[in-house]
């Protein structure tokens, strides 16, 4: 009963998809547990580069189901949008090749309003949020007012329901928040027209995933966002709403704990985030600029979902052994080595100073903004000034390369198990 994990182990954007893309060659099930359409997953495929927000990247492997899992938050109109998108390529996203799961929350236009009207009212402390209704939508969820994909099967009490929470987030939108309000019944009406196009996909997911597993069938739960944004675990409140550590697979699929085979940690060989919150070793300028990339290739440092800038700075062990923590990582998947060369150094953070102590562990998450009174302390590793691209095999790559990723090794005591050097698919090393 192989189950496998994917997870960020920073603050999303980690390169996850390309992980997925490779771990699903072998997979007969790739699911979502968490999060919804702020995700961006981006795989490149020779001269196609594919750009996912709601559907596992591994679809794109011919015989791989994927699933939506109880745990996400799903917006109908992203979700039929990617799939004539996929259908555009000839890949087609049928019934038989993705299940959603009867539990699922969704997501209306009415959450993505309020989640704009939000981040506006909070004003120089918001969250940077995608925009995408996400936290609205955990919050019906919380609050038990939720809509779930189960109630689109039966249409006359669903529509009474979609009515409802268009009137009361209205309602919410201009009297409370003052903003513009939207003609109701026209929202209803668009919004049940994506709505019932879910019909065919919808399942009881939980007894699918374990009859799966019971039968030997090999499964990928493909983790959203990053450890750093995970509601409970992460740099709260500069967070996501949801679960994006390895607990959530659980939960997120309606399943009972049982054994994991692995749980893949991915990191870049540096760190960045978008949005608000600490980031003790951001930096600006010249060098930020050239971690981020001139923003002309796809996978330069842009969000995916949002194409803000990201947030760039020097690899922070500490943040990546505190993900290890939480995750119980198997094992860590490098991305974007590359990047890095043509250094003369590269300071990688291994302690913080905070109050005037040298300290090698900390965890915020019952206070992020200690993180926020951290100074980094580095040890500066010598660079390489070699085009990884073209490496294929670990005994070839550079010394300095191979030592920057056996000092990671060395701190966290995790196998760097593969690394990529290059956004294409077979840009990579796998390591024996
Ligand atoms: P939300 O998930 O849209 O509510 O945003 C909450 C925080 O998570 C913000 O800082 C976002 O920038 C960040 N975030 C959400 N999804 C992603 C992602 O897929 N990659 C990176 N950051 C994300």
């Amino acid at each position: 009963m192989p189950l496998d994990i994917v997870i960020g182990a920073q603050w999303g954007d980690e390169g996850k998809g390309r992980v997925v893309d490779l771990m699903s060659e072998n997979s007969d099930i790739v699911t979502r547990y968490n999060g919804g359409d702020n995700a961006g997953h981006t795989v490149t495929v020779g001269e196609k580069i594919y750009k996912l927000h709601v559907i596992p990247s591994g679809i794109i492997h011919p015989n791989t189901i994927g699933v939506l899992g109880n745990g996400m938050v799903l917006n109908p109109q992203t979700l039929v949008e990617e799939m004539r998108m996929l259908q555009e390529v000839s890949i087609f996203v049928t019934p038989e090749r993705l299940w959603i799961s009867d539990a699922v929350q969704l997501i209306t236009p009415a959450h993505r309003l309020l989640d704009g009207a939000q981040e506006s009212n909070l004003g120089k402390v918001k969250i940077g949020t995608t925009g995408r209704g996400i936290g609205p939508a955990y919050v019906d969820k919380a609050a038990r007012r939720g809509l779930r994909a189960g109630e689109i099967l039966d249409p006359e009490s669903f529509s009474s329901r979609v009515l409802a929470h268009f009137v009361e987030a209205n309602h919410l939108l201009t009297d409370w928040y003052h903003q513009p309000g939207f003609d109701v019944d026209d929202k209803v009406k668009e919004y049940l027209d994506f709505a019932k196009q879910l019909r065919p996909f919808i399942r009881r997911i939980g007894p699918l995933v374990q009859t799966a597993l019971n039968e030997g069938k090999t499964i990928l739960a493909e983790g959203a966002q990053g450890t750093l944004l995970d509601l409970e675990q992460g740099t709260y409140p500069f967070v996501t709403s949801s679960c994006t550590t390895s607990a959530g697979v659980f939960s997120g699929l309606g399943l009972g704990v049982q054994p994991i085979r692995k749980v893949v940690g991915v990191t870049k060989a540096f760190q960045t985030r978008v949005g608000t919150g600490p980031f003790p070793t951001e930096l600006d300028g010249e060098m930020a600029n050239f971690l981020r990339g001139s923003g002309n290739n796809p996978w330069d440092e842009y969000g995916t979902t949002t194409g803000r800038p990201r947030r760039v700075g020097w690899l922070d062990l500490m943040l990546l052994k505190y993900a290890h923590e939480v995750n119980n990582f198997s094992e860590v998947f490098l991305t974007k080595l590359d990047v890095l060369s043509g250094l003369a150094n590269i300071p990688v953070c291994v302690a913080y100073q905070r109050d005037g102590k040298i300290i090698h562990s900390l965890d915020f998450s019952g206070d992020a903004r200690l993180l926020a009174q951290c100074t980094p302390i580095y040890e500066t590793l010598p660079g390489w000034q070699e085009n990884l691209r073209g490496y294929r095999n670990w005994q070839d790559l550079p010394e300095k390369a191979k030592g920057y990723v056996q000092f990671i090794e060395k701190q966290t005591s995790l196998p760097v198990q593969n690394i990529s050097v290059g956004p294409e698919r077979l840009e990579r090393i796998t390591r024996s």
